[in-house]
């Protein structure tokens, strides 16, 4: 078994081993040659942190029958301009295996500790596979061999990592009627993901969302061209259930049609889900996709 750095020409083998993995977190969503080619030089969907990125490096098995294993490792540097939790770091940004191989991704990890052990770094860490695309970032359940291969090489995760992919049309959502509480009012504005619906109560923000509307990235991800993300709602502990957050929910949708946008995707934490964001998405017609653990590393986590 090989491991060796990966080169150009393998680099279609690559995209046919991610794109079957791909659909299996969320159908029909696929990579391009060339997102996956800028992807391994420079990942746009974090622009925080992978300027602190120094050294990357992707590690393959390559088989006659197509590629086998492969793990993209990140190695972030260590000045003052690198966020603590990174500063220093090393990092499996993903993995991904032919659930055929299972020697194939141990032979991967085996070389991708060794490659972050002579450099010395502070904290090893494997985030999942998600990172190819914007919003799940883990290691999905419907990927049971890479599970398999990280947990047999030793790495851990806590029920404080987990985490559940929603998802659903937006075809089902009513158009939003009148405010649920007397003087509340609906505002649009920029936020810090994307744009802001606010909940205002006077000049006080009640609760909010922010929705991203276009996940193909200036249509380097076509195959995510119609899907919008949450990525984020919140209403004040003391105004909730009184149906400011199906109001919200109901405004941003209502937006994202006249955009042109036909299905969401958000992540949720497993403690909000417990209780009661799952009952509240799934009101909406949006159901889990995929359950997922991010962030798993080689010290024993306990949860
Ligand atoms: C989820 C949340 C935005 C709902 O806002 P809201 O104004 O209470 O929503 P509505 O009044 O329209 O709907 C109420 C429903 O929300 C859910 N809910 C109520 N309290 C909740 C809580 N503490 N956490 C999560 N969901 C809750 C329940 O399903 C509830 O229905 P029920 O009253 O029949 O049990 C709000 O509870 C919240 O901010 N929770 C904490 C943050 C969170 O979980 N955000 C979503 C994660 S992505």
């Amino acid at each position: 078994m090989r491991v060796e750095p990966l080169e150009p020409e393998h680099l279609p083998r690559l995209l046919d081993l991610i794109n079957t993995h791909l659909p299996a977190v969320v159908p029909g969503w696929s990579l391009t040659a060339e997102f996956l080619e800028t992807h391994l030089k420079r990942d746009m969907t974090e622009p925080v942190t992978d300027p602190w990125v120094v050294e990357r490096t992707t590690l393959c098995v390559d088989g006659e029958d197509g590629m086998r294993a492969a793990a993209h490792l990140l190695r972030y540097g260590d000045g003052e301009e690198v966020g603590e939790a990174l500063r220093g770091a090393g990092e499996i940004n993903w993995i991904v295996s032919h659930p055929e191989y299972p020697d194939a991704a141990l032979a991967v990890l085996t070389t991708a500790r060794e490659w972050l052990a002579v450099r010395n770094v502070t904290r090893e860490e494997v985030w999942g596979g998600g990172m190819f695309v914007p919003v799940f970032c883990g290691v999905p359940d419907s990927w049971p061999h890479v599970v398999s291969a990280l947990e047999t090489a030793g790495y851990r995760t806590g029920s404080e990592r987990r985490e559940a992919l929603y998802g659903g049309s937006l075809n089902g959502v009513p158009e939003p009627e009148g405010p649920p509480v007397p003087d509340l009012r609906l505002r649009r504005s920029p936020g810090a993901s994307g744009t802001r619906f606010s909940a205002m109560l006077g000049a006080r923000e009640a609760g909010y969302c922010e929705i991203v509307a276009d996940l193909t990235r200036d249509n380097a991800l076509p195959a995510l061209r119609g899907w919008a993300e949450l990525a984020e709602l919140r209403v004040d502990e003391g105004w909730r259930s009184r149906g400011i957050g199906a109001w919200i929910v109901r405004h941003a949708v209502a937006g994202l049609r006249s955009a042109g946008c036909e299905r969401i995707v958000f992540c949720v934490a497993a403690a909000d889900e417990a209780a009661g964001a799952g009952r509240f998405y799934r009101r909406f017609g949006w159901e889990v996709l995929v359950r997922e653990t991010r962030s798993w590393s080689r010290q024993q986590r306990t949860s």
